[in-house]
């Protein structure tokens, strides 16, 4: 936000691929903008019916599950909105909600805003930022309510491992929590492919489970606002009356999109990993050049390194409006993603490589004027 008040900011803050939406999706869009006369109007409040029948089809092919289009689908706004409509549903005042720390900022404001609260489980930053299992029974309370956990993690990259996430689905379990999987980054795992384990895959953990996908990062649709949600049938009865209530339905029109996507080609995948990967590459090497500034662990996916801050510096916070301020970089003050973020930031390497390079040249520069 600061960054939009200085000119000329090399920006790392906002994880927002450069992509555009493919080019198959926006020219289904105009066919249906030309041709079809319910375009501009509402949808069921659940979603289109031959979108949430093509969700249920993906969702089998990549977790085995066979769900209900019509009990077991709802088509959201966006993996924000599905979430907030989740905690609306779920939390009472005073409810916890167990959240990775660091994590994605957004899930504590949206718990905090539904009266909740986020509990912190710190990951293990010198395990790789890795998930602390033996530490999450002690943070159950009566109060909790649900874990949320996002594998390739935002900020840090970390895909957490099958054998740690299945003993988080057990505790969840035993507890009688329910477990959010938010998953924007389910196709950016570059060689780490056989590592990533999507716990919706679990029959047994079926009644805990809420399988959160959005289109925005892996179809670069972010603007249009299109997600989706398999849930357990009370609770997506439970989920659409609040739904219904604030948003009454997803944009017709990102349905339509949503459906091209899933009908379509996924050619696209594959080059926008290519382009990603070698952006990691990019930045890393950036990275290594400045080693007295900056130590990081390589992201195993999604777009995002959380670097730790070993120039001098008082906080997170301050580090970074200073970097804007004197050497015009924009990055993400680790605080934001909760008190373990404290000492990083969070660099964001969907951008072209020119901003990477000019940030990074930026750095430098500034580094090598402060002593
Ligand atoms: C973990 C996580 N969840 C949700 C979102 C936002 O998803 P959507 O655009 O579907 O609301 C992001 C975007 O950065 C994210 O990193």
């Amino acid at each position: 936000m600061l960054g939009a008040k200085i000119k000329d900011v090399a920006s790392l803050a906002w994880g927002l691929p450069s992509f555009r939406t493919p080019q198959y999706i926006r020219d289904s869009v105009s066919t249906a903008l030309a041709s079809d006369p319910d375009i501009g109007k509402y949808a069921l409040p659940d979603g289109l019916k031959e979108l949430r029948k093509l969700v249920a089809l993906k969702h089998a092919r990549e977790t085995g599950m066979s769900v209900d289009a019509d009990s077991q689908v709802m088509i959201t706004a966006g993996n924000m909105q599905g979430l907030n409509t989740l905690f609306h549903v779920c939390l009472d005042p005073g409810d916890e909600v167990i959240v990775t720390d660091p994590g994605f900022a957004s899930h504590f404001q949206q718990i905090r805003l539904c009266g909740g609260k986020p509990v912190h489980w710190r990951l293990q930053e010198e395990n790789g930022w890795a998930l602390d299992v033996e530490n999450l029974p002690k943070l159950i309370t009566v109060r909790t309510k649900a874990i949320v956990l996002v594998t390739p993690s935002n900020p840090t990259g970390k895909i957490f491992s099958k054998k740690e996430l299945l003993q988080v689905g057990a505790i969840a379990k035993a507890n009688d929590l329910l477990l959010l999987l938010d998953d924007p980054y389910l196709y950016l795992t570059y060689e780490n492919k056989d590592k990533h384990f999507n716990l919706a895959s679990q029959m047994d953990l079926l009644d805990n489970t809420v399988y959160c996908f959005t289109f925005s990062k892996c179809y670069a649709m972010s603007g249009w606002r299109l997600g989706y949600m398999i849930l357990p049938p009370q609770l997506k009865k439970e989920a659409l009356k609040v739904h219904d209530a604030t948003l009454i339905c997803t944009p017709r029109i990102s349905q339509v999109a949503g459906i091209a996507a899933l009908k379509g080609e996924t050619a696209h995948l594959k080059a926008f990993e290519e382009i990603l990967s070698s952006r990691r590459d990019l930045i890393t090497q950036r990275l290594d050049r400045i080693p007295h500034i900056f130590e990081y662990i390589k992201p195993e996916g999604a777009y995002y390194i959380f670097p730790r801050i070993l120039a001098e510096h008082e906080n997170s916070r301050e580090f970074a409006i200073r970097l804007l301020n004197e050497a015009h970089v924009s990055v993400t003050p680790g605080s934001a993603f909760g008190p373990s973020g404290e000492h990083h930031v969070r660099m964001a390497f969907c951008v072209e490589d020119a901003v990477i390079n000019t940030a990074f040249d930026r750095i430098e520069a500034y580094f090598g004027h402060v002593t």
